[in-house]
C-alpha cells in the first residue's frame, strides 16, 4: 500500500498542517510510505528566493522533529526530481483548462492578486504527477485538498481510457477529526498562514506564551456550556478538536469532561495541553536545525529512496503515451 503526500515550505508549520496532515502520515510510516517538501509548489505564489532554500530544509526538519523517521519512510525535495516536472507536462496534455478553473484552491489564493502566475493555475496537475508518479494507494491530506485528489484521480482515469491501464488511482485519506483546524480570530475560515492576523493561526514553533495567548483569546460562542457543534459553535467545536488532536481521546468524551467547566477554564486546558505535545518537537527542531549538513544528507538519501520508484513508473507513462524512447 504506498502512501504520499506533500507539504509546501511556506514559512511555518501550523497546528492545521500539523493535526490535518503531518500528525497522521508519522502513523502511516513504512518503507512504502513517501513524504514530499514541495519546493516548487511554494514558487507558485510571489515567494522571497534568497529564503526558499533556508525554509525548504527547515520544513525537513519540522517534519523530522513531529516524528518521521527517514529511515522508516521516504523524505525528500520535490525539485530535487526532475521527474516530477516531466510528468506533470504529460499530465497538462490530458488537464483540462475547463477542470482547473473549476478549483476552488486557484481561485481564492488568486483573488486580489495583480497578475497571477500560470503555475498557480497549472499547479494542482504538479500535484496530480506528485501523486501518480510512486503508483500512489492513499494520499493523507487535509479536508481542504479534497479536490486536488479529485482531479488527480479524474486525470489517472482519463489517462488510463486514453493510453491503457498506465497509473494506479489513487484513494484521499482524510482524518475523522482535524481535518479542518480553523482560525481561532475567525472559526468561518480555515487556519492558515496568510490570514490577515496571525493571532488565530498557532505555529508549531511559537513559544509557550505565545501558544497560550493566542488560544486564551481565541473568538468564542455565545452560551456557556462546552459542545461539540458546528453550526452554533464553530470556535468551541475548533478548540475540542485541537483539544482532540493533541491528546489523541474523543472529542466525546472532551466534551463532557468540560461541559460546565466554563470557557475561561476550557480554554486553559486547551492552551496547556497543545503547550505539552509541542514541547518535545520544538527541543527535537531546535537539534536538528543546528546540524544543517545532516539534514541536507538525510535528504539527499530521501531522494535517492524516490527516484529508485519514480522512474520506472515515468518511463512507463511516457511509453503508454507513445514517446519515443531514448
Ligand atoms: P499545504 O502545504 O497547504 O498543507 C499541507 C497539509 O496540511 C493540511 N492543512 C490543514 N489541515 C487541517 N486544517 C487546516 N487548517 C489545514 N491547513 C492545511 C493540507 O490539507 C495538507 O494536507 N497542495 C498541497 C501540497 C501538495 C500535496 C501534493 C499534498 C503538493 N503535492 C501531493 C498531497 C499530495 C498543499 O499546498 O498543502
Amino acid at each position: 500500500m504506498r502512501v504520499f503526500s506533500g507539504i509546501q515550505p511556506s514559512g511555518e508549520m501550523h497546528l492545521g498542517n500539523y493535526l490535518g496532515a503531518v500528525s497522521n502520515w508519522v502513523g502511516m510510516q513504512h518503507e512504502d510510505a513517501v513524504f514530499c517538501v514541495v519546493d516548487l509548489h511554494a514558487m507558485s505564489m510571489p515567494y522571497d528566493a534568497a529564503e526558499l532554500a533556508d525554509r525548504t530544509v527547515r520544513t525537513a526538519a519540522l517534519l523530522i522533529a513531529a516524528g518521521l523517521d527517514p529511515d522508516r519512510c521516504t523524505l525528500f525535495v520535490q525539485s530535487h526530481l526532475p521527474e516530477h516536472c516531466e510528468l506533470s507536462w504529460i499530465l497538462q496534455c490530458t488537464a483540462t483548462m475547463g477542470e482547473l478553473n473549476r478549483m476552488t484552491q486557484f481561485k481564492d489564493k488568486g483573488r486580489g492578486q495583480e497578475s497571477v502566475s500560470t503555475a498557480l493555475f497549472t499547479y494542482p496537475v504538479l500535484q496530480a504527477a506528485d501523486i501518480l508518479l510512486y503508483d500512489t494507494d492513499q494520499v493523507p491530506v487535509g479536508d481542504d485538498q479534497r479536490q486536488h485528489i479529485e482531479l488527480t484521480r479524474d486525470v489517472a482515469q482519463r489517462f488510463n481510457g486514453r493510453y491503457g491501464d498506465t497509473l494506479v488511482v489513487p484513494e484521499h485519506v482524510i482524518p475523522p477529526t482535524g481535518a479542518r483546524i480553523m482560525d481561532l480570530q475567525n472559526p468561518q475560515a480555515k487556519m492558515s498562514k496568510s490570514a490577515d492576523t496571525s493571532a488565530g493561526c498557532v505555529l508549531l514553533l511559537d513559544d509557550a506564551r505565545t501558544v497560550t495567548k493566542k488560544i486564551k483569546s481565541a473568538v468564542t460562542d455565545s452560551g456557556r456550556e462546552v459542545e461539540h457543534d458546528l453550526e452554533a459553535k464553530p470556535g468551541i467545536s475548533n478548540l475540542l478538536s485541537i483539544l482532540s488532536g493533541v491528546t489523541g481521546r474523543p472529542i466525546a468524551d472532551l466534551a463532557a469532561e468540560y461541559h460546565t467547566s466554563g470557557y475561561g477554564t476550557f480554554k486553559s486546558a486547551v492552551a496547556d495541553a497543545v503547550v505539552e505535545h509541542l514541547a518535545p518537537i520544538q527541543s527535537r527542531y531546535a537539534e536538528l536545525v543546528g546540524d544543517p549538513a545532516q539534514l541536507r544528507a538525510l535528504l539527499a538519501h530521501g531522494a535517492d529512496k524516490a527516484r529508485a520508484v519514480a522512474r520506472p513508473v515515468l518511463a512507463r507513462v511516457k511509453t503508454a503515451a507513445g514517446l519515443l524512447a531514448g
